[in-house]
């Protein structure tokens, strides 16, 4: 174990670290651009300098390439070395055009903070910067700001190293270097590209779903889990802080909407990673929900229909339930604890794979498209929902079931979020609060569990499932 000094601290180090890896481990803060700390290192963006004592002096190199030694004696804020990083970030913003006033990544870019930080300066250089392209469509989903790239190759690696689809790379070279797809197509069909949004450390990479529409500071993210499929990522649901209620012209801008999906670095599930369908979670918890409960297609109140379920599952004599894989542990332990007892259950899947949609693949994207397939399983079993034909009440959770296999004459009590037209053909239909209205947790397909918090109040008229188990088992009286 070698044993280096670095500002002065004594620190145990790994055999094989880097500098910066060590300091990092550490506590000790060195800048990086083009380090990433799951991706190779190229060594190119010079801003991570260090200085080194040697018989000589003080010389410097970068961190992030060069491997601790034992007795080294390492300083990461000597005038030799601000003087060495100062220099660094006006050459890197020789031709960057600096814009973070319209630069989505503001608040959050590390050019920025660096900028002011080492530089803080106006350029030296008197050349009139080099200009590029403001708004290339990398694809569908990113817009590549050419001027504000500093080539540090993150994005390229990442295609190569994490994702494989070799969709990226570099073309011309010095003040013309460009980031571009290749021709091939690959990097638009690449399930995981928006990860290189969040890797650019720079306002380059732009989601085009997020483009111009908040700044981050109004923004708050809130851990969750993503119900893409099986994997169960950790993600952050970022939505506008209740304290910025705008009073808005446009309709569309609310307090109740995610505005992005970002990752939620989790080593024992996704790393720092997730794919595009994770990104796209604001369309799944957008979708139209069901607002209020049903008696036979007709509005009723919630109490009345909790009341009216109860009795029918009380007079049932073979009642059925098909439980959700979309449901919490904690909501299918209340199922079980009220109903378990009076109904044979069975799980289903709530989602099957779309058209077009990635299947699975070796990184994170699994075949089931359910996040709590294993959580319900484990109280229900693996068995394949099975409808014997004298069951005299089926109650139906969560979405993807198909009605035509209930049996004729048996009663439907149906729990729903969202606005199906099958919500109509059940006895009692009750609305339920999906995940961004409620606290819980999903076990994954490798047997992690992981939690998801709250970060908007469920719509008057809609019941969280958990309490409202116990209330149609008549083993209490709420439901809202
Ligand atoms: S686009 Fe961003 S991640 Fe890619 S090379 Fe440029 S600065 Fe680096
Ligand atoms: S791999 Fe699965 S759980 Fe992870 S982000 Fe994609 S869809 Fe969601
Ligand atoms: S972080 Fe070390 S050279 Fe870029």
């Amino acid at each position: 174990m070698p044993r280096l000094t670095i500002d002065g601290r004594e620190i145990e180090a790994q055999a094989g670290q880097t500098v910066m890896q060590a300091a990092t481990e550490a506590g000790i803060f060195i800048p990086y651009f083009c380090w990433h700390p799951k991706l190779s290192v190229p060594g190119n963006c010079r801003i991570c300098v260090v200085g080194v004592e040697d018989k000589g002096g003080e010389w410097v190199e970068i961190a992030c390439n060069m491997p601790v030694a034992e007795g080294m004696v390492v300083f990461t804020n000597s005038e030799k070395v601000k003087a060495r990083r100062k220099a660094t970030m006006q050459f890197i913003t020789l031709n960057h055009p600096v814009d973070c006033g319209i630069c989505d990544k503001a608040g959050e870019c590390t050019l920025q903070d660096y900028h002011y930080e080492y530089n803080g300066e106006r350029s030296i250089s008197l050349d009139a910067k080099v200009h590029a392209t403001k708004h290339y469509d990398l694809s569908e989903r990113i817009v590549l700001d050419n001027e504000r790239c500093i080539q540090c190759t993150r994005c390229v690696r990442f295609t190569r190293e994490i994702s494989k689809s070799n969709g990226l790379g570099m073309q011309n070279r010095a003040d013309h270097t460009l980031v571009r797809a290749v021709e091939d197509g690959s990097f638009a069909s690449d399930p995981y590209s928006d990860n290189v949004i969040d890797i650019c450390p720079v306002g380059a990479l732009l989601s085009r779903s997020f483009l111009h529409k908040a700044r981050v500071w109004y923004l708050k993210p809130t851990a969750s889990v993503c119900p893409g499929c099986a994997r169960g990522c950790a993600v952050n649901l970022w939505h506008r802080r209740p304290e910025w209620k705008l009073r808005s012209a446009e309709q569309r801008v609310h307090n109740d909407e995610i505005d992005r999906v970002t990752p939620l670095d989790n080593p024992a599930v996704n790393g720092p990673w997730i794919c595009n369908k994770g990104r796209d979670l604001a369309r799944v918890f957008g979708r139209a929900r069901a607002e209020g409960a049903m008696l036979k297609g007709r509005a009723a109140d919630l109490q009345g229909a909790i009341k009216q379920a109860r009795s029918l599952i009380a007079a049932a004599k073979r009642p059925v339930a098909i439980v959700s894989s979309w449901g919490s542990n904690e909501e299918l332990a209340a199922f079980k604890a009220a109903l378990g007892g009076r109904m044979t259950a069975f799980v289903k899947p709530d989602h099957q794979p779309e058209p077009g949609e990635v299947v699975e693949d070796a990184i994170l994207i699994r075949a089931d498209k359910n996040p709590n397939t294993a959580g319900a399983r484990a109280l229900f079993g693996d068995a394949a929902p099975d409808i014997p034909k004298d069951a005299d009440l089926v109650l139906v959770w969560g979405e993807g079931f198909d009605f035509g296999r209930i049996p004729a004459g048996a009663k439907i009590v149906y729990l729903n979020a969202w606005l199906q037209p099958e919500n109509g053909h059940a006895d009692v239909f009750l609305a339920v609060s999906i995940q961004t209205e409620r606290d819980g947790h999903y076990t994954n397909f490798a047997g992690v569990t992981s939690a998801f918090s709250k970060c908007f109040a469920k719509p008057a008229g809609v019941a969280d499932a958990e309490a409202l188990f116990a209330a149609l088992a008549g083993t209490a009286g709420g439901g809202e």
